[in-house]
C-alpha cells in the first residue's frame, strides 16, 4: 500500500466486529511500528496488548470503577485545562458531526455517558492497546509515543486492520496500572482499539476534517 493510501484509508473507528486476530499479525505490527522515530532514539514506547480473558477484566473493573468508584477519572498528567478556540470549535464540530450519527441528541446526558464509556469497551474489538512511557523521560517521551502510535495505525491498515486512538484510558489510570501491573513510574498515556471495522455501523462513516494547510503553516525565507 501506497503511503497516501494508507494514510488517506486510515480513520477512527468506533464500532469493530469481534473478529479474533492472529497473534503473528499483532506482532508483526507492533514490531513494524517500532521502525518509528525516536528522540535519541530511546524507544521508550511500551505496549500492554491484551484481549480474551485479560481484556475481559481490564473492561470490567474500568467500567465498574467508572459507575461506582471515587472520581479520579482525570489523567495522571496535565491534559486538556481551559478550551479555548480555535480548538473547542473542531472539538464540537466531531462531536456534533458524531453524536448525531449515533442519533444522541444534544443534551442526553445518560446516552453520552453511555457512549463515551464504549472508548472502555475498546468498542468491541477484539485487541486492547495501553501505551504507557517512563516518567523520567517528560514531554518528549509523549512526542515518540504519539509517533510510534501513528506508526502502527498506519502498519495496521496497510494489513486491512482498524484503529482508534483513545485518549480516554489515560483517565481511571489507577484501575489499569492495577489490572495490567504497569509500574509507577511510567504514565498511562494512551489507549487504542485494533480490530475489523463494522462495516455496517453509522457511526463509522464519520469523516473528520482537517484545516487548509495556510491556517498551521507559516513559510519563512522561501522567494
Ligand atoms: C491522542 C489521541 C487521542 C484520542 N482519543 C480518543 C478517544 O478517547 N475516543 C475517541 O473516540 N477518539 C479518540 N481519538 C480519535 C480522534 O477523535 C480522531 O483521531 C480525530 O477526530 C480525527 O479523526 P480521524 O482519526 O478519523 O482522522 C483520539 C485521537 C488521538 C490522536
Amino acid at each position: 500500500m501506497h503511503i497516501d493510501d494508507a494514510l488517506r484509508a486510515r480513520k477512527s473507528i468506533r464500532a469493530f466486529r469481534p473478529d479474533p486476530i492472529p497473534l503473528d499479525l499483532v506482532n508483526e505490527i507492533l514490531e513494524t511500528a517500532s521502525l518509528a522515530p525516536s528522540g535519541t532514539n530511546v524507544q521508550p514506547w511500551k505496549v500492554h496488548v491484551v484481549t480474551g480473558e485479560a481484556r475481559r477484566r481490564l473492561v470490567a473493573e474500568v467500567l465498574a470503577h467508572r459507575e461506582t468508584g471515587p472520581d479520579d477519572s482525570g489523567s495522571e498528567f496535565p491534559r486538556l485545562s481551559k478550551r479555548k478556540e480555535p480548538f473547542l470549535s473542531r472539538m464540537r464540530k466531531l462531536g456534533k458531526d458524531m453524536y448525531s450519527l449515533l442519533g444522541i441528541p444534544k443534551g442526553d446526558e445518560s446516552a453520552n455517558w453511555r457512549q463515551w464509556g464504549r472508548n472502555y469497551m475498546f468498542f468491541d474489538a477484539p485487541i486492547g492497546l495501553i501505551f504507557s512511557v517512563d516518567k523520567d523521560l517528560g514531554y518528549m517521551g509523549f512526542v515518540d509515543i504519539g509517533i510510534y502510535m501513528q506508526t502502527l495505525m498506519l502498519v495496521a491498515k496497510s494489513r486491512g486492520l482498524d484503529s482508534c486512538a483513545q485518549g480516554a484510558w489515560n483517565n481511571y489510570w489507577t484501575v489499569t496500572r492495577r489490572v495490567l501491573n504497569i509500574p509507577e513510574d511510567e504514565y498511562i498515556v494512551c489507549g487504542m482499539s485494533l480490530g475489523y471495522a463494522d462495516e455496517t455501523a453509522p457511526v463509522n462513516t464519520l469523516v473528520s476534517e482537517r484545516e487548509p494547510l495556510s491556517s498551521f503553516a507559516a513559510f519563512h525565507g522561501f522567494e
